[in-house]
């Protein structure tokens, strides 16, 4: 009851704001919005990424609160509200960051799609399905060449090593334009949240480029399973790496400079010499 009662009003209010009594269909603009800025971070109906399923959200919260929320997140959760203070636990700590140039209003019709989709058996937003399969050497192999260019995407999007290097892309010069990603795997949490973070990348430098190149599914896998890799091969520890260099340096001059101070010796002595006995003559 109290639930139907809450759905009604979030229709009226809703309906109200897009101008019409139950505005079922949401504008390609928000579903747009959602897309670049919220997917990376939500499904509807497929599960918690870094933030909840959002899924039915409209029947444990009203939509003004939410739209509040989506507006300035941290005032929500600095306010001490327990709703907040739940989320806030369930996502581990981890606030959602403020979207820029957000409005009351747009946030009102994000709600609005988020309790549109939600209604669906299959919501658009239900993300991308990455298979749960386990990943092989193989994959690796397919990630690592897709990375590096050896491989064209599909849908003809760049490689990624024009603008990002990880451990190993070293001898291949990587760009420098987006963070090395060796860790990129833990940093991002793992294989769902890296999968959904690809399919729709939230990077103001990266979402141009893939908007209409994106990735498919199976070239997403073998992403995560390449960055997975590199992010248990982790960086090679100083006592390898970089001092072996130096030693194998330093023994190399040494050998250089011995080999250089026999032959110079040979060398004057054998000027010497002859100088030596012809003035002794
Ligand atoms: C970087 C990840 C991230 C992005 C991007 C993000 N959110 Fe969130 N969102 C979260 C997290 C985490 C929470 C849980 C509350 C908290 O800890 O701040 C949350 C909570 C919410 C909630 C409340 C959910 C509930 O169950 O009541 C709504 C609604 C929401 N987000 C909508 C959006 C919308 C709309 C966008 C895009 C404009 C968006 N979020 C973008 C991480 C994100
Ligand atoms: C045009 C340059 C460009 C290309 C091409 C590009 N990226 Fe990025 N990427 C960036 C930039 C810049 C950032 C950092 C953006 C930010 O923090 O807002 C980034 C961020 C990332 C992150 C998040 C890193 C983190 O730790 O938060 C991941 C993961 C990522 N890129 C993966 C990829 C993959 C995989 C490809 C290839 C399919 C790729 N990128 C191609 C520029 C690019």
């Amino acid at each position: 009851m109290r639930t139907s009662l809450r759905r009604l009003a979030t229709a009226l209010l809703v309906g109200g704001l897009a101008g019409g009594a139950f505005a079922q269909d949401v504008s390609e603009e928000t579903v747009e919005l959602f897309k670049t800025t919220c997917a990376s971070c939500h499904t509807i109906g497929g599960g918690r990424l870094a933030g909840p399923d959002l899924k039915g959200a409209t029947e444990r919260q009203d939509a003004k609160w939410l739209a509040a929320f989506i507006v300035d997140p941290q005032k929500a959760i600095s306010s001490g509200d327990p709703y907040a203070q739940q989320l806030l636990k369930e996502a581990r700590g981890v606030v959602m960051p403020p979207v820029a140039g957000m409005t009351l209003a747009r946030a009102m019709k994000l709600v609005e799609l988020i309790e549109v989709e939600s209604g669906k058996e299959t919501s658009r937003f239900e993300g991308i399905k990455i298979s749960d399969r386990p990943l092989t050497e193989a994959d690796v192999d397919r990630g690592r060449r897709l990375f590096e260019g050896r491989d064209a995407f599909v849908e003809g999007g760049p490689a990624c090593i024009s603008c990002h290097q990880v451990e190993g892309t070293w001898g291949f010069g990587g760009g420098r334009l987006g963070p090395d990603l060796t860790d990129a795997f833990s940093r991002l949490e793992g294989r769902k949240a890296l999968a959904a973070w690809l399919a729709a990348p939230p990077a103001a430098t990266m979402q141009p480029v893939y908007k209409d190149a994106a990735l498919d599914g199976d070239e997403i896998l073998a992403l995560v399973a390449y960055m997975k890799s590199t992010a248990e091969a982790g960086r090679p520890g100083p006592e390898r790496g970089p001092l072996s260099f130096l030693i194998a340096g330093i023994a190399g001059v040494v050998g250089v400079l011995i080999a250089f101070d026999i032959i110079w010796r040979r060398r004057f002595r054998a000027v010497r010499r002859p100088l030596v006995k012809g003035l002794a003559r």
